[in-house]
């Protein structure tokens, strides 16, 4: 890193403590990015061994699961064992400490997840909006009933509800609409903060990658962190490139 660019990071993060000082409420958005120093494997990373033949866009889609529900499942299963083996890294750690300060002072946190881990929750964060649901969580497509599954494997798959139905995994998979209730909900708080952080997400799935510009239309201020530009970028106050795992606890210091 060059003096110019540790300068400009020095004063990026400065700027950051500033705005979250000031700020009366927080909006927080994060993608796959934050999971990344923790080992989670992004749909864009290359599948690996058995997996490697299957593209992933296939297999998160309604039609997979109903043509062949076990190999969906056994690839779910894949994943969830994948995710069970990572920890939360000092990212994670770090936005679970900024809810607390947060919540001490009174003043509004919001942290609305894309991903489907439960990393943040394992961190200390609660009640993140999670948008695209969780690998956790399992849904009855014939009663609708949902379950928390930990087991892995599954003993059989797909595992069964008791009313005799298949259950799916509780994710928004590609051509499915987002949990209304929770679409609403991330909507109004990015609407109505008072700072926005859009962290670790390409900012180009929708409509998780509207949220950064409902929250600058209403007057917050914004900031990004991305070791890569994204589409939202050059429209933040502050866009910081660099990883959350390393960034966020610099930012948080008290130092
Ligand atoms: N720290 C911060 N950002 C990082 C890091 C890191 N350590 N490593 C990678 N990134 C950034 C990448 O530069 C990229 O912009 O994280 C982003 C990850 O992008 P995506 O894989 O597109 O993840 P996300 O934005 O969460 O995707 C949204 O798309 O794959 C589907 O449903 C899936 O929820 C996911 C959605």
């Amino acid at each position: 890193m060059t003096r110019d660019v540790a300068l400009q990071l020095d004063e990026q993060i400065r700027t950051i403590r500033r705005l979250l000082h000031e700020a009366s409420s927080v909006t927080i958005l994060t993608g796959a990015g934050v999971s990344a120093e923790s080992g989670i494997p992004t749909f864009r990373d290359a599948q690996t061994g058995l997996w490697a033949k299957y593209d992933p866009r296939e297999l998160a889609t309604p039609q997979a699961f109903a043509r062949d529900p076990a190999l969906v499942t056994r690839w779910y299963d894949e994943r969830r064992r994948k995710c069970a083996d990572c920890k939360p890294n000092p990212g994670h750690l770090a936005l679970a400490r900024l809810q607390d300060e947060f919540e001490a002072a009174g003043k509004g946190f919001t942290l609305i997840t894309q991903n489907v881990d439960r990393l943040h929750q394992r961190a200390g964060s609660w009640n993140p909006l999670e948008l695209h649901g969780t690998l956790w969580v399992w849904r009855c497509t014939t009663c609708g009933e949902e379950r928390e599954e930990r087991q892995i494997p599954f003993s059989a798959h797909p595992p069964r509800c008791g009313c005799g139905g298949m259950r799916r995994p509780g994710v928004v998979w590609f051509g499915e609409t987002l949990p209304e209730s929770v679409l609403a909900a991330a909507w109004q708080a990015a609407e109505s903060c008072g700072l926005f952080m859009s962290l670790g997400t390409s900012s180009v799935v929708e409509p998780a990658a509207s949220l950064g510009r409902v929250a600058a239309a209403g007057g917050a201020k914004t900031v990004e962190i991305n070791p890569e530009a994204t589409p939202l970028s050059s429209g933040v106050d502050v866009s910081v490139r660099g990883t959350t795992g390393s960034l966020l606890p610099m930012i948080l210091s008290q130092d």
